[in-house]
């Protein structure tokens, strides 16, 4: 490639980021990669970078719904974002996947980026099955082809035009997460939300501590059964590197993102917290070759 082209390319470079625990969200960012000719970068391979800087135009940052209203964006994402530099001129999109409902997950993504100097230009949700509990009625092959045969092919396009536009899917789980969110704020209501999560992390009731503060610890509740072999594919898959094999056993260090990944990808079935965890849910799409890190 000459420099003139080198440059060229350079110009129109894509870039999707994802972040993913069980799959879900990695499907729609490689199919979006494929479809558009761009790079598909783990945004755990770049998180710890000081700043992050890209010659791509188009940047793509895809990541599941966490805590609707509460913390909506997992932490690993919003620290990516909170570093993402000299993007005022770039077509920045972003593809949420939720459960139920993304709710204000992407005016909140679109505050962070406009902090950095940016702007979100597009924002979609994708409706893909619930990997934090099993919801009785759902139909997983009809969450997979609607993305597959419909979703894919309009958010490309959105893309390619460098539209303006968000999604109103789910509109009425936007307008409950906007209430959370508000309900949050308020000192009377934070407490009930915030007990159930120190619970959970094994806080004292009266400690007094942010949500995000709690979610590195609840890793606490982990643990494993008879039934763990020492396989270390908990360790090797987590995308953050928090789980350290001891006596063939492995232990969390409390920077946990609650991707949930060490839970459903273990071959044994053997680690439990969270609740309990009944089934191994991941995309069938995606083995654990293309969850581990790097
Ligand atoms: C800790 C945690 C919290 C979640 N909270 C929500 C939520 O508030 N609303 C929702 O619709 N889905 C929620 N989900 C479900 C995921 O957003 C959804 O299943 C997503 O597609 C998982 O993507 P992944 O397979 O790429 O990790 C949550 C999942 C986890 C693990």
């Amino acid at each position: 490639m000459d420099k003139m082209n080198q440059e060229c390319y350079r110009m129109n470079n894509k870039e999707i980021y994802y972040f993913s625990g069980t799959g879900n969200s990695l499907v729609v960012a490689r199919d979006i990669a494929e479809k558009l000719e761009g790079d598909l970068i783990p945004i755990h391979s770049v998180v710890n970078k000081e700043r992050i800087t890209t010659h791509a135009d188009v940047i793509g940052i895809v990541f599941p719904v966490y805590y609707v209203g509460l913390i909506n964006i997992p932490l690993i994402v919003q620290r990516f974002t909170s570093k993402l530099d000299e993007i005022n001129n770039k077509y920045i999109f972003a593809v949420c996947t939720y459960g139920g409902g993304a709710g204000p997950t992407l005016t909140m993504l679109d505050e962070m980026i406009r902090a950095r100097g940016g702007r979100l230009k597009a924002g979609f949700g994708v409706q893909m099955p619930q990997n934090a509990f099993r919801k009785p009625f759902e139909n997983r092959e009809k969450l997979y082809s609607k993305w597959k045969d419909k979703k894919l092919d309009s958010i490309c396009e959105h893309v390619n035009q460098r539209d303006f536009h968000f999604d109103t899917d789910n509109f009425s789980m936007r307008i409950v997460g906007t209430i959370l969110l508000q309900l949050m704020k308020n000192e009377f209501f934070r407490p009930l939300f915030i007990k159930p999560m120190k619970e959970t992390a094994e806080f004292p009731k009266d400690s007094d501590l942010t949500v995000r503060e709690i979610i590195p610890f609840i890793d606490r509740s982990y643990h494993t059964g008879g039934s763990c072999m020492g396989c270390k594919t908990c360790s090797r898959i987590c995308p953050v590197g928090n789980i350290e094999i001891v006596d063939d056993k492995p232990v969390w260090k409390h920077h946990c993102e609650n991707c949930l990944a060490c839970i459903k990808w273990c071959p044994q079935e053997a680690i439990h917290g969270f609740g309990e965890q009944p089934e191994g849910y991941h995309h069938p799409d995606v083995g654990i070759s293309d969850m581990l890190r790097g």
